[in-house]
């Protein structure tokens, strides 16, 4: 059995595009912005949640677009280990899409963070220990490199807020994810009108995930 990511080289994980190791670099990044949000306060909290919540859909979108189909394929046991992650990742989406309902300040709003933060580490610990693992034993260095940047380019295009119309698995969630993406983006980069420079980064971007969900499919049915 191969022990947990979480304490390997990066030689082991198969170099530093490989899949394993950009999931622990944004797994770190979680651990660190959640540190950081029990300590801040006022606008900086804020600032934190948001970033927070941005980094956990986009990471979680593209797990499930691009990573958890190949594992289901190419791990023994990659139904049950990944059904277990898109439980945690739904409870996380419900209770962030809460969260963004109620005002700051509010003490429901903040047991919901709290919850969502405990769940966050929980999933992280998954698939650190469980899942991450078995596709380490199942795979080859190239091909976790290879996975990797397939992974990180939906990662840069998926959506960055909850959206309870978004199934957890393909092709519903690559579908309805590309247009909720844009959305969600001209958001996070606006927060007005979206101008016609955006649209056209938004057509790129559109155009990259939907290339990293067809690509991940081929590298599935080779497995
Ligand atoms: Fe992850
Ligand atoms: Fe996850």
């Amino acid at each position: 059995m191969t022990e947990t990511i979480k304490e390997q080289t990066l030689g082991q994980l198969g170099g530093k595009g490989s899949v394993l190791a950009r999931q622990r670099r944004d797994h770190a990044e979680l651990d660190r912005l959640m540190d950081h949000y029990a300590l801040a306060g006022g606008d900086e909290r804020e600032r934190v949640l948001k970033e927070i919540v941005q980094l956990v859909f986009s990471h979680a979108f593209a797990e499930e677009t691009v990573l958890w189909p190949v594992v289901r394929r190419g791990v023994a046991d990659g139904t049950e280990l990944t059904f277990r992650v898109e439980e945690e990742h739904q409870e996380i989406n419900d209770l962030i899409a809460e969260v963004e309902r109620l005002s700051p300040g509010d003490p429901v709003r903040e047991e919901k963070i709290e919850r969502a933060f405990s769940l966050i580490r929980q999933d992280i610990r998954d698939e650190e220990d469980l899942l991450l693992p078995r596709l380490q034993e199942a795979m080859n260095a190239a091909r976790l490199r290879r996975l990797g940047a397939l992974w990180e380019a939906a990662r840069l295009t998926a959506p960055t807020h909850p959206h309870p119309v978004i199934p957890r698995r393909p092709p519903g969630n690559a579908v309805l994810g590309v247009p909720l993406s844009g959305y969600d983006r001209s958001r996070d980069l606006l927060g007005g009108p979206i101008g016609q420079g955006v649209r056209k980064l938004l057509r790129w971007a559109a155009g990259l995930l939907l290339a990293a969900f067809t690509a991940a499919r081929r590298l599935r049915e080779r497995s």
